[in-house]
């Protein structure tokens, strides 16, 4: 399937085929997205098909305005209020009781809800033709990283989706924050590009961040968001000396570095990121891709810092690799 420049004429067909059922792939500024109509469950299962991903994990519901919230959540509480006036549209996603008229199959058999408006001019002309919650979760086929771009959309999913809008790269390049209000506790499931620094000024209060979220996240999997190379994160002290080790002599290797100044050459593909946090971000799903195209052997990924600005970064680089300390004992 070919990525159509999303236009007003293509924003409206996109809308008609998700009435008719069938799956639309659109921007958001975090990455693209595989939607179908939220309230038919044979389009949400299409979704699942699509991506290889198994029916139990639970899809984001995206909104047009917070108004909309009432139509999937119960009991809303002051919190998730709260985070709505002042992050939506934004990269962030709310989980809350879920409304009985919102499908299982949506929600993975769970009775809580995740909800979230896009700030993206596409996803929110999108979300107004059509008139009702769009479930879509990243447009990739499972456990792969998550697409920034439409052409990463057609690699990943083919002719498996209907119709791809392109809206140019996606502005954050991370997936959302995601936040369960759905207990007493207010809880991170998902480290974003909204940090929960930000996140606790708001709500005054703090997050609890569980080491291993009882609600099925597959985001919260351990080898997620990962290249087909195998890919290893390591500290540039670590990098320095995997040079000298002999067992990568005459490998194809491939370095996204961040301080680490190394030459090129033809067994070796250097990456230089970008400093700020939020370039980093925007790049690196895209590094990741051009580097597993290369058919290496090994994609070395040098830590980034490991301040709380860059949790996010971290926890997808820590999924998307091993440690390399961890597999050279
Ligand atoms: O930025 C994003 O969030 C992108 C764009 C397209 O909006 N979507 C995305 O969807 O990353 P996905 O399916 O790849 O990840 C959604 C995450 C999963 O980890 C899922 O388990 C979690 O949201 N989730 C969905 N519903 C949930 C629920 N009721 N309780 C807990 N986690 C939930
Ligand atoms: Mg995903």
């Amino acid at each position: 399937m070919n990525p159509v420049i999303a236009d007003q004429s293509a924003i409206h067909k996109a809308a008609d085929l998700l009435r008719q059922g069938r799956l639309v792939a659109f921007p958001t500024e975090t990455v693209y997205g595989l939607g179908a109509d939220a309230k038919n469950p044979e389009a949400v299962l299409r979704i699942f098909a699509a991506k290889g991903r198994p029916v139990d994990h639970p899809l984001i519901v995206h909104i047009a305005d917070k108004t909309a919230l009432e139509d999937w959540a119960i009991e809303t509480p002051a919190f998730a209020w709260k985070l709505a006036e002042h992050f939506w549209p934004g990269p962030l996603t709310i989980v809350l009781k879920k409304h009985p008229d919102a499908p299982m199959e949506v929600t993975g058999g769970q009775n809580t809800v995740a909800l979230r408006v896009p700030n993206h001019l596409v996803a929110l002309e999108l979300l107004k033709a059509f008139g009702g919650g769009i479930a879509a979760p990243s447009a990739n086929r499972f456990c792969r990283i998550s697409p920034t771009q439409a052409s990463h959309v057609e690699e990943e999913l083919g002719d498996a989706v209907d119709l791809i809008l392109d809206g140019g790269s996606c502005q954050v390049g991370l997936e959302s924050t995601i936040v369960d209000l759905s207990e007493v506790q207010p809880k991170l499931l998902r480290p974003g590009q909204i940090n929960r620094l930000e996140i606790e000024e708001v709500l005054q209060t703090q997050l609890v961040m569980p080491k291993n979220p009882t609600i099925r996240a597959p985001g919260m999997m351990e080898v997620h968001y990962s290249p087909v190379t195998s890919t290893m994160f390591c500290s540039a002290q670590q990098l320095q000396g995997v040079f000298q080790n002999q067992a990568l002599l005459n490998r194809k290797i491939g370095i996204v570095a961040y301080t680490l100044e190394i030459g090129a050459s033809s067994q070796i593909h250097v990456i230089t990121m970008p400093k700020q946090v939020d370039d980093y971000a925007h790049t690196l799903y895209n590094a990741l891709r051009e580097l597993d195209r290369l058919s290496l052997d090994i994609i070395l990924v040098e830590q980034p810092p490991q301040t709380e600005e860059w949790r996010a970064i971290n926890d997808r680089l820590g999924k998307a690799s091993k440690f390399l300390s961890e597999v050279m004992g």
